[in-house]
């Protein structure tokens, strides 16, 4: 019982049954206490009578809408966070959501993994409002939850750090996974533009057409079915900061509009010639190498030059050394508290195995592969065995631990036959064996080469 008070609450607004109950299963499984209401008035009779710390909300709802809910929670429960869910026609709503003090948005479709990253944001947000709050003289703590003790991780909190200080733009490079959405947001929140909005716009995952009246909206008429005027996401970052996510993926049209906002600071709306001041800071992102796309003439050169003012470089996971051992054991303890269980340890050769695997898909594989090891193990110390399969493979051939007696015996063989310069006799009076069984030895070394050439020619 005392358990579950200590749980955080989610209150889910659908008008979808189905959609409710898919949620519901999600957030139930990563230990959130889960409430459902069908429609805004449901919710607001849930909000009065008991509290909640998240509201999660479609937009679009028969009779009232989800953004009346967001304004309502944000009027009156101010230490309750507020998530908008919004479907790509609609999409348009989440300026307004933004705007009206929803944290987050998320659009449809959405995976799950988007989902619990984007609750566990919003919750990250509310804490630290929360916190900041309760004590405003707070020591600040690592900006926006990016961890890591490496030299090459306060490189990059240096960097956040000059950032943060500036309204210049960013680019922010690294592999997959390593952390660049949360160096934007670290750098937005650092910054003197803290109070105003965050907006991420991801840019390889909205057509180019809507992209363009989404970032600066439209007039009524510019085209078929622009019935009335609509802002856009530049609108609803003013004063804050928008995070050009994947920028890379841009096409060239796009970029030609994005060299000319960050060149002037001026936008018009889809269908109108007016132009407008806007105040807002530009932060891009991208695990492509951009001066390779440069020189494939894939990306502008001068808005390369434009978005690199300063560059903030992630360093992808197998370079942060120990790191590997702090996130690890930051995550078993996070994702073990969600689950309402005890801490759970590694053993030492589960840590050796962590250490030596070289994490591909580098934190987010990290934090997908202690979530799912402490989904599954019910001990309170994960072993080995307890690894994926994969990983485990993976550090054995690091270790050279995967090969048999006879290449390592055909290996050896051959350096030591290197070592003597190619003498038979020397090499054999090393080995202790004779020289005809060195001779079969080698044989077989140059049997197996040519059999490996000949297997590869068929
Ligand atoms: N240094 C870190 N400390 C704690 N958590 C981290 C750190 N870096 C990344 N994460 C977590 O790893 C996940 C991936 O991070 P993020 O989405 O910022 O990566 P990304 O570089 O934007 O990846 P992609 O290129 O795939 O979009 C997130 O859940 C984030 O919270
Ligand atoms: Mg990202």
């Amino acid at each position: 019982m005392s358990a579950k008070s200590e749980k955080e609450s989610i209150l889910l607004v659908d008008d979808s049954a189905p959609t409710l109950e898919v949620l519901e299963r999600n957030l139930v499984a990563e230990g959130y206490h889960v409430l459902t209401a069908s429609d805004v008035a449901g919710a607001v009779a849930v909000l009065d009578s008991t509290t909640v710390d998240l509201v999660i909300t479609d937009l679009k709802m028969p009779e009232v809408s989800g953004m009346d809910l967001v304004r309502h929670v944000r009027d009156n429960f101010p230490d309750t966070g507020v998530m908008m869910i919004t479907g790509y026609p609609s999409i348009e709503g989440a300026v307004q959501a933004i705007k009206d003090g929803a944290e987050e948005y998320l659009s449809k479709p959405f995976t799950d993994e988007e989902l619990s990253a984007a609750v566990r944001r919003a919750f990250g947000n509310l804490h630290s409002r929360r916190q900041r709050a309760a004590d405003v003289t707070a020591a600040p703590s690592m900006p926006h939850g990016l961890l890591g003790e490496s030299e090459a991780m306060r490189e990059v909190f240096r960097a956040i750090g000059k950032a943060a200080s500036t309204s210049a733009t960013v680019l922010i490079t690294g592999e997959s996974g390593t952390g660049k959405e949360l160096a934007a947001r670290a750098v937005h929140y650092g910054s003197a533009r803290s109070s105003a909005p965050f907006v991420p716009v991801n840019c390889g995952g909205i057509p180019d057409g809507l992209l363009e009246s989404e970032l600066f909206g439209h007039v009524k008429g510019a085209f078929t079915g622009a019935s009335e005027s609509r802002a856009g996401l530049f609108h609803a970052a003013d004063g804050g900061t928008i995070f050009f996510d994947e920028v890379g993926e841009t096409s060239a049209s796009m970029q030609v509009k994005l060299l000319r906002v960050l060149e002037d600071k001026e936008i018009s709306m889809v269908g109108s010639n007016r132009l407008r001041k806007v105040d807002v800071r530009i932060l891009a992102a991208t695990n492509r190498d951009l001066l390779v796309l440069v020189k494939k003439g894939l990306f502008r050169k001068d808005l390369f030059y434009r978005l690199n003012v300063i560059t903030i470089a992630l360093p992808p996971l197998r370079e942060r050394g120990d790191d590997v051992m702090l996130l690890a054991t930051h995550f078993a303890r996070r994702f073990a508290a969600e689950m309402g269980r005890s801490p759970v340890q590694f053993s030492g050769r589960a840590l050796d195995v962590l250490r030596s695997y070289d994490w591909p898909g580098n934190v987010r594989e990290l934090e997908n592969v202690i979530q799912r090891l402490i989904l599954m193990t019910d001990s309170d110390t994960i072993d080995t065995p307890d690894l994926p399969q994969l990983m485990r493979f993976s550090a054995m051939r690091q270790t050279g631990l995967d090969r048999t007696l006879a290449q390592v015996e055909q290996e050896y063989v051959s350096n030591v036959l290197a070592s003597v310069g190619g003498n038979k006799t020397r090499a054999a009076q090393i080995l202790g064996i004779d020289r005809k069984t060195l001779r079969q030895k080698l044989r077989r070394v140059s049997g197996s080469e040519s059999a490996g050439e000949h297997s590869s020619e068929t």
